[in-house]
This record gives C-alpha cells, structure tokens and sequence, in this order.
C-alpha cells in the first residue's frame, strides 16, 4: 500500500527535522516553512494528512497567520485533515481552530509518541471517509429513482434517461411486461424540470373506447347523456407536466388520429366543445407489443408512431441482466421485510433458483414472489419452494454453453461472497480459484459486494 501523504507546516527547522525524521518511515512527508509554500505543496501533493502549526511568521507570537491558512488549506482541500500545533498552553487557540474545521490539536513541546497517535487516528478516519464516499457513488451508480441495478444493460437506461429528461422530446418506452416501463417515464419526469408538475398516467387498453376519447380529452356539460357537469380530460390535467399514455398500442385508431393531431400542434378540445385549449405537456408513451408488427398489418398509424419514437428507450428482460436479480431481490426483500417485521436470508438454493430462472413477468414477477416467500417463509433463511420456484429449475437451464458458464459463475460467485460476507481470499479459495481471477469475474459481471444480511 501506498504510504499517506502528509504536509507538515512549520517555521522552525529544528522541530521540522525532527518530524520527518519520526515520519518518514510511515508516511511521504513534505515541509513548508511558511503560508505560501504550504499552498504550493497542497496543490502538488494534495495530502491526507496536515500538520500545521499555528504561530507562523509574519507574526509567530500569534495565532492570525496561521488560522488564515486553516482556512485556505479547508477551502481547497475540504477532505484534508488538519492537525493543529500551538506554542501556548491556552487551548483555546486550538478548540477554535477545530470549530474552524481543523480535525485535532496538541500542544508544544512535542511529545512524537503522541503525535503518532494522532496521526494514525486521523489516517484511519480518512481511509474510512474515503471508502464511504466510494460506497455512496456505488450506490448512486446502482439507482435512479426508484429504478435499480448495475447491470450494463440498466446503466445505458440511466444514462439515456438522464439525457432525455433535460429535454421536451417524446419518448416511446418498450419493453416486456413487468420491465419497468412505467417506472423508467416516472423517472424521466422526475429528474426533468417538469417534476414539480404533475405526473399524469393513463392506460390506454384498460377503457372501453367509447369512453376513452372524453377520459383523454375532457368534455363539456351535455356533451351527451350523463354528461352534468363539464370535466377534464387527463391531457389537460398535465398540463405543465407529463403524460403517460401506457399501453399505447391499444389505442383504437380513431383517437390514434386525435392523439396525433394533438402531438402536432398541442391543442385540444373537450369533446362537445368548440374552445380550443392550448395545452404544454410532455408526451411518453409505453408498449410491450410489437408496434411495427401492427403498423404492418393496419392497426397502428405510421405517423403517430414516429411522432412518438423520436427517442425509445428498449427496457432489456431480467433474464438478460441477471446481475440484478439478487440486487433487486434485496431491496424488495429489506423493504417488504421492514412492512411485516421480520428480517428474512436466503438459502443457497434459493439464490441458486432466483438466478437460474427464466422470469417471464420479469421484475414484477420477481417482486410478487419475494411478496409471496415472505407471507409463507416458516424458517429464518427463505427456500425455493417459498419463492414457489422447485419444478421451474430444470426448464431453465439454459442449453448454450456459453451461456449456462456465465450463469454458473455468477451463481458460484454470487454464493460464495454470501457464505463468507465480501471476504474475497476466502471466497477465492473456496471457488479454487486466485484472488485476482475473483476480482477480475466481479468485474466483469458487475456482482454487488455488500456485507451484512
Ligand atoms: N429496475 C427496477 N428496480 C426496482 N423496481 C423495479 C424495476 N423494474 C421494475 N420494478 C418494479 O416492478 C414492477 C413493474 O414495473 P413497471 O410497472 O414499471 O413495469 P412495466 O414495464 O410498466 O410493466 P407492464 O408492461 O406490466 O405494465 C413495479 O412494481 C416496479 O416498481
Ligand atoms: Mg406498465
């Protein structure tokens, strides 16, 4: 491992010398004897570790100069720990210097043994804050949103939606059942600047279509019978915000040519009304059926679907992304946990059987059985047969070689980073394989190391 860099600032050279001479067998140690050197250094050298004393010329006899550079020091290396030294045995030089956001301080004469102390405290806090801030990016690279995973098929679906969402462009979202669709449009709404408007949802299959135009659009009072009052369709209740047309494939063609015309020039007209009413809203549409195969055969309009395709986003099946799924697993299984109490592990089977399955209803699917595993799990560890997943492992092995070797070392690896909680020597040596070559399979297949449960 690489020795930590620290700065020692201090005008005298006799108490200098003999600080390196203590460090240098444990840190790369540099020396400043005044303000501007030591910015200098920190630029350079950018260290962990700052031991700076306090009394420094032009005025050594009090403390001004050197908490003006406390100060600098902080401003352009917030992450530095700084180790204040003063002369005087008042301490409150020093205590206002740790307000100041020094990290420690001790006081002239300098007894070595106790500085050392100091500075393997203060290194184990950064290598500990360095590690945290690590994790953090980790983990904000594993979710946007409520969307979660690290596989590279869900990174480019987080990159894609960082890049939409600054923009006003129609985004047609398609994908399998259960690929998370409409969570990918609520995060695209989210993170644009539209998020604090509203999110305005509507399936386009699930109303009967007589219905559907005045739910779309709204209608006037005595627009027909039954119609008392006059009422708002969901485009105009989007107004400022986004509209979700799920399930677009199944608008009938008639309001296919109204959704056009209104994706044209962004005004409507409640049904039985003569007003047009200008409308601003973005437009996402979702579909997990073919839309081309039923451009073909007459039952979508070319037109709208390009209007709508001007970016798609493809959401890729679960089987395709198996690194996900015991990271999914996790975070449903701590947040169903939490609903119902009682913290659950997984066996090794059933690790086994949640990475070998086919998951046709993809993370909805995965969703409704850990639901279902924790409703009927009798023991502390969840099996299979919880998930309701025993008879479905033979079907899917897959019968491509390639394949089943990707799928047998994520699942080995998988269980045995499990088994010896992220301690990869021993994992290594379990799997027979070397530290680097486990290393280098993490890698490659983005497997998640968290300790704990
Ligand atoms: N990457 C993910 N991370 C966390 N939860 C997810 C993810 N993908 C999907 N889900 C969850 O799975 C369920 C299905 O997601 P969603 O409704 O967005 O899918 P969909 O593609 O619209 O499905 P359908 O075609 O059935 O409407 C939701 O409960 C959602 O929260
Ligand atoms: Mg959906």
């Amino acid at each position: 491992m690489e020795k930590p860099v620290i700065l020692v600032i201090e005008d005298d050279e006799n108490i200098k010398t003999q600080m390196k001479w203590a460090l240098a067998r444990d840190y790369e140690v540099f020396l400043a004897g005044d303000g501007e050197k030591a910015m200098e250094l920190m630029e350079r050298e950018r260290p962990h570790l700052v031991i700076l004393d306090l009394g420094l010329p032009p005025h050594p006899e009090d403390t001004s100069e050197g908490m003006r550079l406390l100060d600098r020091i902080l401003q352009n290396e917030p992450n530095a720990r700084v180790i204040v030294v003063t002369g005087n045995p008042d301490r409150s030089a020093a205590l206002q210097a740790v307000s100041r956001g020094a990290h420690d301080f001790f006081t002239k004469p300098i007894d070595l043994e106790e500085l050392k102390a100091i500075l393997k405290r203060a290194c184990y806090v950064c290598t500990l804050e360095a590690e945290y801030r690590e994790l953090q990016k980790q983990l904000e690279q594993r979710a946007l949103g409520e969307i979660i995973g690290s596989s590279p098929g869900i990174q480019e679906i987080f990159a894609i939606i960082r890049k939409v969402a600054t923009t006003d462009v129609p985004v047609l979202i398609t994908g399998e059942s259960g690929t998370g669709k409409e969570l990918t449009a609520k995060a695209i709404h989210t993170n644009s600047i539209r998020q604090t408007k509203p999110f305005v949802p509507i399936n386009c299959g699930a109303i009967p279509e007589n219905l559907m135009e005045s739910e779309l659009f709204g209608y006037e009072k005595g627009a027909f019978t039954g119609a008392h009052s006059q009422r708002k369709g969901r485009i105009e209740l989007a107004e400022g915000g986004t509209l979700f047309l799920d399930e677009i494939a199944d608008l009938p063609l008639s309001l296919q040519v109204k959704i056009l015309r209104f994706l044209q020039d962004h005004r409507i007209e409640r049904v039985g009304g003569r007003e047009t009413i200008e409308i601003d809203c973005r437009v996402i549409a979702a579909s997990n059926r073919d839309i081309k195969k039923l451009i073909s055969e007459g039952l979508f309009r070319d037109d709208l679907y390009y209007r709508l395709a001007v970016v798609t986003i493809h959401m890729p099946p679960l089987r395709k992304r198996r690194e996900d799924i015991l990271l999914l697993t996790k975070s449903f299984l701590r947040k169903f946990s939490t609903e119902r109490g009682r913290p659950r592990s997984l066996s090794y089977g059933a690790i086994e059987a949640l990475t070998t399955y086919e998951w046709p209803g993809n993370v909805r699917e995965l969703e409704n059985r850990i639901r279902r595993a924790l409703t009927l799990a009798e023991g502390s560890a969840i099996t299979p047969a919880d998930f309701g997943l025993e008879a479905v492992q033979e079907t899917a092995q897959p019968l491509d070689v390639k394949k089943a070797r990707k799928a047998l070392e994520i699942k080995l690896i998988n269980m045995a980073i499990l088994k010896h909680n992220c301690n990869i020597s021993k994992a290594a040596e379990d799997l027979g394989l070397s530290r680097p070559a486990v290393h280098y399979l993490i890698k490659k297949y983005n497997i998640r190391l968290e300790k704990g449960a």
